[in-house]
């Protein structure tokens, strides 16, 4: 089946902080996707496009919208959903003070698939449409979420936690009992139509060094499967590995050690960091996960994005729900923003973009499939519009450039301004 959308269009071809933003860009201000059996098949001008389509393609428009690509999250935990805006602790303190009774709440089925529906729908309202997920301890929080993604059919990759010490007795594994129910799901869910497995040793501190070589282990028998984990967030997170592992150099060597640290390998926070650190990560093709209003809710530092592209390592946004305090990347990346600022450094709104789409998608490996509408990919998209508060369409109305509109969308908006989001080419939501 062919379809067409006709709106404005804005989708990054690579790194706007990298290239000149000319090359690294496209935008068409009255543009037309085209899209075949659920991949694009085109994107450029209206007029160049329509005039070439077959007559009987349906065009639906969005008139005054942005389209752009279906939105990333690369780092966000779906059992901690009802715990979103939990007050006053630091990380260690709020993992045992909120988010362990939340997760134990998982081991009942039936509020894991009700939590992880919920949890999909939020994503979708928000406009995204992939994300890197952990689950709980249960492996059945693992097939939750797989089959709430499914049914939406969903790109979205999950694991459940690995977690045998320094944890609530009901929370724990063991080493080779996790390794197994991990195999499991792999043989169950990776690769089933868009999902993928990741294997989730939760941290350093909540695993034993047995079940970190018992990871790397699995993950050496299962090169295209991903790892997710924590890294460096803070920083009394920090003094307790370096105590635990003093023969290690630092908290990325511990993962490096136990094979855990290779393409595919995503590490959410990544704040307390050296140059050497970031130079392995990206020799070896690891990931880190951007998640700023995390960082900030939990006063876990400050993420530095310039160091960790000048190392060359792959980059994209994470909301961390619940240690983040939105589902919406675009408020995630307002705050990317002023993390930045904070380090006399700039994010336009165009790289903000490019951290929540295609670089999300490097992040991930998923390039060849998502981030941006270049021909063969999956045409998962959003439509942007000025909707929401009056004063955000005010705002937009008074933009002259895309830039200044985009930057407006992403310092003022929310999920009120995502007015549709398409899953391989099928409208999901309407706001
Ligand atoms: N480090 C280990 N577990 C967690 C978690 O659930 N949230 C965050 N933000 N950091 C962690
Ligand atoms: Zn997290």
């Amino acid at each position: 089946m062919r379809q067409a959308f006709r709106s404005s269009i804005l989708h990054c071809l690579s790194d706007p902080g990298e290239a000149s933003s000319a090359s690294a860009i496209e935008y068409f201000e009255d543009g037309l996707l085209v899209v075949e059996d659920g991949e694009v098949l085109e994107v450029g001008h209206a007029d160049d496009l329509l005039s070439e389509i077959p007559e009987d393609t349906e065009v639906t428009e969005h008139p005054g919208g942005l389209i752009v690509p279906g939105l990333i999250d690369c780092h966000v935990h779906f059992p901690q959903l009802d715990i979103i805006a939990s007050y006053g602790e630091q990380l260690l303190d709020w993992l045992n003070r909120y988010a362990y009774p939340a997760e134990a709440r998982f081991s009942d089925p039936d509020y894991a698939r009700e939590v992880a529906n919920v949890f999909v729908d939020e994503m979708l309202a928000n406009g995204t449409t992939t994300a890197l997920v952990f689950g709980t301890v249960h492996p059945h929080s693992a097939d939750a979420i797989f089959e709430a993604a499914a049914a939406r059919d969903m790109r979205l990759i999950a694991g459940k936690v690995l977690m045998d010490c320094n944890c609530p007795v009901e929370l724990q594994d063991d080493a080779a009992g996790g390794v197994a129910q991990s195999r499991a799901l792999i043989e169950r869910w990776h690769g089933k139509g868009r999902l993928g497995y990741a294997i989730t040793p939760r941290f350093a501190l909540t695993s034993t060094p047995g079940q970190l070589e018992a990871a790397g282990q699995l993950a050496s028998e299962y090169p295209d499967v991903w790892i997710h984990t924590h890294l460096a967030e803070n920083r009394e997170e920090v003094d307790e590995i370096a105590q635990r592992y003093p023969e290690r150099s630092s908290y990325l060597d511990v993962y490096e050690h136990f094979g855990l640290l290779r393409e595919r390998a995503v590490f959410a926070h990544c704040l307390h960091m050296n140059d050497g650190d970031r130079s392995s990560m990206a020799a070896r093709g690891g990931a880190a996960a951007f998640c700023p209003t995390s960082n900030l809710f939990l006063g876990s530092g400050l993420f530095d994005l310039a160091a960790m592209r000048a190392a060359g390592v792959r980059c994209g946004l994470g909301t961390d729900v619940g240690g983040g305090t939105s589902m919406s990347l675009l408020k995630t990346a307002s705050e990317a923003y002023k993390v930045l600022h904070l380090q006399e450094h700039a994010l336009p709104a165009t790289r903000a973009l490019y951290l929540a789409t295609l670089g999300a998608a490097e992040a991930l490996y998923l390039d060849d499939c998502i981030g941006n509408f270049l021909p063969g990919k999956e045409a998962d998209f959003v439509v942007l519009d000025a909707s929401g508060s009056s004063l955000t369409a005010r705002r937009i109305a008074a933009a002259d450039t895309v830039d200044e509109k985009l930057f407006a969308l992403i310092t003022l908006g929310d999920d009120r301004n995502v007015s549709a989001t398409y899953v391989r080419g099928k409208q999901q939501l309407s706001n």
